[in-house]
């Protein structure tokens, strides 16, 4: 995911604070990175492949501001080069930006003189904004001439070497916020877990923000939304900010995916609790009406969806379909009153997911969110009776393992919340299964297992049946995503319906296997 982070200090130093920034967003994954100062009327850009601190290394030690934009990338279109790194510059203009500009190249006809340097979708807002500017707008206004024009999702943040007191922030569907740090200074981020912030603003779909930099060193900000053809200026509401401390710490932990697995039995303890504390009874009274659940998402939240359909059916006894928010689309799948669509995501801002519940609600149906991020764009859009967080605190790996754990733990606490009412008996014994976990985990967690076998392996498969299924896709994806080795998650009874044809004496094969599951079925798979 790529990162955005800008600063107007009242003081010269945006330097040093932008790279940190940056080196606070890595955990997010990219692959090059950059920043963009003015200073003296004239525009600065550093960019450079690999870590920040590559970057860090072709600043040169003179290089100051008061104003700056700075970027991490995960290239999605254009490969992975100095000249795709953003920010995107051409002298005048740079900016950073977050999301994909569909018809970057039809506008391109709009600026035939523009010289490319790169790939990249972005390159176009540069070019449209220097020209607007050279067309005699003012920044703001070429800005909000170019969103008109732009058609994608986006979080953007611009300067311009004429307006060198000047940040320029827009959101449509990406996120972006701005923030107040306790000296007073300003940022933009696209991730407030990143950047230390008293207070920030959330910006919602079509909100431009102008921060200036005065000639006294006072910053102030002002907000516009943008319905397409006017920009009107709107208030916010600032909301309290948290120390960055508060979640970057790693305490004694080698990384944020290690420290995340260990924080795992508060994440259930915290399940357990707010079960007690009846906080799932307003989503439960909402099934009651309901014959039909659609739990929708991508990755591993589509896999503790799959998950949550074996509970759907097996304790609440309603239909329940889980599915790829990519490929869910409403008006195919099953439409009724008493549907309600269940969307999980841990950060509640994945694209896809945000698209498939925009159908949904576009369509009039009714929808919830599972989300560990309360102030994201898909919390923001959903009721509150159909909210539900999930308390796993700010999860910083790109491996998700405590939230998707959060994601199935609270699916579990929504069934055993249901049977509370219909049959107690079945509800205590699974609280008193769920309240064992934090223990469990706790003990396995201690012990680091490391497998030999892996290092030769022609290819790596994971067989469950049953609710063990979905946990062999995650466990699958898991490994692919930490080892880049090629890895698949199977239903134990498909191996032999063709995947067997790759089995040789190099291929690795990991089963789940519980005692109390389906086990003769299972190990009659391994034989
Ligand atoms: C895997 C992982 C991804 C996410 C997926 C959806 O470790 O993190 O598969 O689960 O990209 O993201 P969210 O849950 O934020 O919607």
């Amino acid at each position: 995911m790529c990162g955005i982070v800008a600063l107007a200090s009242k003081h010269g130093d945006v330097v040093d604070r932008l790279v940190t920034g940056l080196t606070a967003l890595e955990y997010r994954g990219y692959d090059s990175a950059g920043l963009s100062t003015v200073s003296s009327r004239a525009l600065h850009t550093y960019r450079a492949v690999g870590r920040v601190e590559n970057l860090r290394n072709v600043i040169p030690d003179s290089a100051d501001a008061s104003i700056g934009i700075a970027h991490t990338r995960w290239a999605v279109m254009g490969a992975v080069t100095e000249e795709n790194a953003h920010p995107q510059s051409d002298g005048e203009t740079a900016v950073v930006h977050n999301g994909i500009i569909e018809n970057a190249h039809e506008l391109k006809i709009l600026v035939p003189d523009a010289h490319w340097t790169g790939q990249t979708d972005t390159e176009i807002l540069v070019h449209l904004i220097s020209k607007f500017v050279t067309d005699g707008h003012d920044f703001a206004e070429a800005v909000q001439e170019t969103v008109r024009l732009i058609k994608g999702t986006y979080a953007i943040a611009a300067i311009h070497k004429n307006f060198p007191g000047t940040i320029i922030g827009v959101r449509h569907i990406n996120p972006l916020a701005v923030g107040i740090a306790q000296n007073g200074d300003l940022f933009l981020t696209s991730d407030i877990a990143a950047v230390p912030l008293d207070k920030f603003v959330d910006l919602d779909d079509g909100d431009i923000c102008v921060i200036k930099r005065c000639d006294n060193a006072n910053i102030q900000t002002s907000f516009f939304n943008f319905d397409g053809e006017l920009a009107i200026p709107c208030e916010k509401e600032w909301q309290e900010g948290r120390s960055v401390s508060e979640f970057c710490g790693l305490g004694d932990s080698p990384d944020f995916t290690i420290k995340e697995i260990r924080e795992q039995p508060q994440v259930i303890q915290k399940c357990v609790d707010a079960l007690q504390n009846g906080i799932y009874a307003p989503f439960v009274e909402c099934l009651q009406t309901k014959e039909l659940l659609n739990l929708v998402g991508c990755g591993s939240s589509f896999h503790a969806g799959l998950i949550g359909k074996y509970w759907v059916r097996k304790y609440l006894g309603m239909f329940a379909c889980s599915e790829i928010a990519s490929e869910f689309k409403f008006e195919n799948g099953p439409i009724s009153k008493k549907s309600l669509n269940i969307f999980i995501s841990q950060s509640g801002e994945t694209l896809d997911t945000i698209r498939a519940l925009e159908d949904v609600r576009g369509s009039g149906g009714e929808f919830a969110v599972l989300t560990n991020v309360l102030h994201s764009t898909m919390a923001k859009i959903t009721p509150s009776n159909l909210l539900v967080g999930l308390n796993a605190g700010p999860e910083f790996s790109v491996v998700s393992t405590k939230a998707f754990l959060a994601q199935v733990a609270t699916l579990l606490c929504i069934a055993i919340q249901y049977l509370n009412a219909r049959n107690p008996k079945l509800a205590d014994s699974l609280t008193q299964d769920l309240e064992r976990v934090p223990y469990l985990i706790g003990e396995i967690a201690q012990h680091e297992y490391t497998s030999p076998l892996l290092q030769d392996a022609s290819s790596i498969s994971f067989l469950g049946r049953g609710l063990f299924y979905p946990l062999a896709l995650e466990a699958a994806l898991k490994l692919k995503e930490i080892t880049y080795l090629q890895a698949e998650g199977l239903p134990g009874g498909e191996m032999k319906h063709g995947d067997i044809g790759l089995i040789d004496s190099r291929s690795v094969c990991v089963v789940i296997a519980p005692t109390k599951a389906h086990f003769r079925k299972i190990a009659s798979n391994v034989h």
